[in-house]
């Protein structure tokens, strides 16, 4: 069993557009981070990107070292990390 890679101890900002599903990347190991790019099965083949929408077209911060309680948004767990 794999576990995911910390990518990043920090949030990036994207902007998102309403009614896309977006793909974020659980494992950590995608060139296309915060985003899927199929990375994880290779390396992580246990685990699945995570599908997601917004509803406000806008930026948010999304979670980069994967230990968010509440994916794809950063919830401050990058804190713990450092
Ligand atoms: S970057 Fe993962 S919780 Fe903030």
């Amino acid at each position: 069993m794999t576990t995911p890679k910390i990518y990043a101890c920090e949030p990036i900002e994207v902007k998102l557009e309403p009614e896309k599903i977006y793909s974020f990347c659980i494992c950590g190991y995608s060139e296309k981070s915060p985003f899927c790019d199929g990375a994880h099965k290779e390396k992580c083949p246990n685990l699945k990107s995570h599908k997601f929408s917004v509803e406000k077209e806008g930026k948010y911060w999304l979670c980069q070292c994967k230990k968010t309680k509440n994916p794809p948004f950063c919830d401050g767990s990058h804190k713990d990390l450092k």
